[in-house]
């Protein structure tokens, strides 16, 4: 049994497992950063909807399981992409990437699964610093406390809204984001169908069809975090 995860179908199944796991986060991220954009459509006041999300995600004990899942998610994610890039380059040369099945019409996004890999990992970095490290205290950062409605009461939280909104004055912080998320986006285009295709779903009906849906995906994702970012910046 152990054998499975040293070998380099194994290995290759990991990898997938733990991208589409990620890529669930990434729905559940987009939903929650769309409240930024948000309150006016509501009748609520200017960052009282993200920040109650905030403030559920920060209160929910589910979510509090699934932190440290995350988590790992993303190391296994990035420690199995690295051997099994270095693998394939050791057996195949230096253009090969991670056991891709390159028979026709070979895109952008699936020649360079590593490169954007490592653009998407280089902006987490930048952001897990501008936000999570801060909201968890590991930076410095001294929020005020803000009321925000929640589940019919008002309820009393840090005014990450605030933190959001600040970062994405800068310009150059924002460049980062839209590079970070097209990135993103990119790296999905191919990662999310080819996830499917090492389960073993890829017969001729579903293939074209979890393309389409890998696209729409890298769209949502791409656009819509960096819309997030530079409507921040041009209209809040
Ligand atoms: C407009 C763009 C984005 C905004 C405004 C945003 C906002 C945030 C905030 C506020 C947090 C801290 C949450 C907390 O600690 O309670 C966070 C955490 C995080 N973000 Fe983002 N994010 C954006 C894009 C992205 C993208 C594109 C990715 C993935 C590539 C991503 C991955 C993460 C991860 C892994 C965490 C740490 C886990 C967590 O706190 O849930 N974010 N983000």
């Amino acid at each position: 049994m152990a054998n499975i995860f040293c070998s380099s179908i194994g290995r290759k199944l990991v990898m997938s497992l733990s991208g589409l796991f990620l890529i669930l986060f990434l729905f559940v991220h987009l939903a929650l950063n769309s409240l930024l954009l948000l309150d006016g459509v509501f009748g609520f006041e200017t960052g009282q909807m993200f920040n109650a999300g905030v403030h559920f995600m920060g209160t929910n004990p589910i979510i509090k399981i699934i932190e440290p899942m995350l988590a790992i998610g993303f190391v296994i994610h990035i420690i199995y992409s690295l051997i099994l890039t270095f693998q394939n380059m050791k057996a195949r040369g230096p253009q090969a990437y991670a056991g891709g099945k390159k028979t026709s019409g070979v895109s952008f996004s699936s020649l360079n699964m590593l490169p954007l890999g490592i653009a998407v990992f280089a902006f987490l970095v930048v952001h897990i610093a501008n936000f999570y490290m801060r909201m968890k205290g590991i930076i410095a950062w001294e929020p005020s406390e803000v009321e925000f409605p929640f589940f019919g009461t008002m309820a009393k939280g840090e005014d990450a809204y605030t933190l959001v909104n600040e970062t994405f004055k800068i310009g150059w912080v924002v460049a980062i984001y839209v590079v970070g998320s097209l990135s993103l986006g990119l790296h999905l285009a191919h990662g999310f169908w080819s996830a499917f295709q090492t389960i073993g779903w890829n017969n001729t009906t579903w293939l074209p069809r979890l393309k389409v849906i890998g696209i729409v995906i890298a769209v949502l994702m791409g656009a819509g975090f960096s819309a997030i970012a530079v409507a921040q910046y041009l209209f809040f």
